[in-house]
């Protein structure tokens, strides 16, 4: 039977977001219905609402989450009815080009559920990054669903579900920063400081945090910022030579999705150096940089999506460092709210006034 439940929709353009009756089907082959335990607001569910990501209006906020699986499709074989999960927006297919030549982190044609969540009236929705978590419960594909210690609270469990997850991983999966490396982080919101963390867990021993709010930075120092620079006070670029011997750091990562940040991380790594973009740029958005600069500094210009992840690895390693105390995950979590404070959260993330909101059920 089709369940009815409540969850966060985003109706049109730049329009606030209401909490609205949602239908869930019984899961089909290969999907998953997943009892959501707790969702943190990420500012990617802000780009959909704006606009930012598509039009395919409504859709069905929140994709940060952990929570129960509730019931399964006929063949589902990877989790059980019980499993505690997070939710990943990159269930590898296994049978791409990709996958096939050993790199499923880059996997071509991850999976989603292929039914449709609706509203009452049977408008279908778009869930947020195949998944849709501010709700009550959701229905994915059965490999969006991976199996971590239940040790772990949901509420922190579940950033790893993407933000957190996509700056560890710029750090140790794209950037493949290494122990004594110097490593500088344009943008210090939750992923950012998500990048800061796995940059220190990675052994880096200058690790720079640049952001335009004092605020910001002072909490970037709780996740291994051995330095921060406020960049409406000071030059990031020429700062950054300073505290690198005139040389420039060997990691730069973007975590914000400006073409004015990414340029400064361009110009504030070292010679053969490492960019690492995670922050999402606006499509209307364009760069301009000297050809020249790009062939003479040599080193890499990488995207990280997800933080180049793989769930099934990352996830449960990541968790259980949590639980040894080596990984910093409650500092993540600035408030827990309910289903019905997504609209003012979304306010406090543009104010600055929070790193992670956790919508908590
Ligand atoms: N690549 C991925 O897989 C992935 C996953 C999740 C989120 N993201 C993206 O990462 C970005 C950051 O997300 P978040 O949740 O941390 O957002 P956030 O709004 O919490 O943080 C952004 C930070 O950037 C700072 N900032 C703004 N303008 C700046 C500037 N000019 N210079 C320096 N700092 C500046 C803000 O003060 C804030 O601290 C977003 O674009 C989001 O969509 C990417
Ligand atoms: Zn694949
Ligand atoms: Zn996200």
């Amino acid at each position: 039977m089709p369940q009815e439940v409540r969850g966060v929709i985003a109706k049109a353009k730049g329009e606030p977001v209401s909490v609205e009756t949602i239908v869930i089907p019984d899961p089909g082959p290969g999907e998953a219905v997943v009892a959501i335990q707790a969702c943190g607001v990420c500012h990617t569910d802000l780009h959909y609402r704006e606009g930012g990501i598509n039009d395919e209006f409504p859709f069905l906020l929140g994709h940060e989450a952990a929570g129960i699986v509730e019931s399964i499709g006929d063949d589902v074989t990877d989790v059980a009815v019980g499993d505690y999960v997070i939710l990943n927006w990159r269930a590898v297919c296994g049978q791409c080009r990709s996958c096939q030549r050993g790199k499923p982190q880059y996997c071509f044609a991850t999976h989603n559920a292929t039914q449709k969540m609706t509203l009452l009236d049977g408008t279908e929705l778009s869930p947020a990054l195949g998944i849709g978590a501010f709700c009550e419960k959701t229905l994915v594909a059965s490999g969006q669903c991976t199996k971590v210690n239940p040790e772990a609270k949901p509420e922190v469990a579940g950033l790893l579900g993407c933000g957190v997850m996509a700056g560890l991983g710029a750090a140790m999966n794209t950037g493949e920063v290494g122990r004594g490396d110097s490593v500088a982080v344009f943008g210090c919101g939750g992923v950012g400081d998500a990048a800061l963390e796995g940059a220190r867990l990675a052994g880096a021993h200058t690790i720079i945090a640049v952001d335009i709010d004092d605020k910001k930075l002072e909490w970037a120092k709780n996740f291994g910022a051995t330095h921060t620079i406020n960049s409406t006070k000071e030059d990031a670029v020429e700062k950054i030579r300073e505290l690198t011997g005139g040389n420039g750091v060997d990691v730069a990562i973007e975590a914000i999705g400006l073409p004015a940040a990414y340029e400064q991380a361009f110009y504030a790594r070292d010679l053969a150096g490492t960019v690492v973009l995670v922050g999402v740029p606006n499509p209307a958005h364009k760069i301009e940089l000297p050809f020249i600069e790009l062939f003479g500094r040599g080193g890499a210009l990488k995207s990280s999506w997800y933080g180049d992840c793989l769930p099934s690895r990352d996830f449960p390693m990541l968790i259980d460092l949590y639980l040894q105390g080596r990984l910093n995950l409650e500092g993540f979590v600035s408030e827990t709210i309910d289903l019905d404070s997504v609209e003012e959260a979304f306010h406090k993330m543009e104010a600055g006034e929070v790193l992670r909101s956790v919508v908590v059920l």
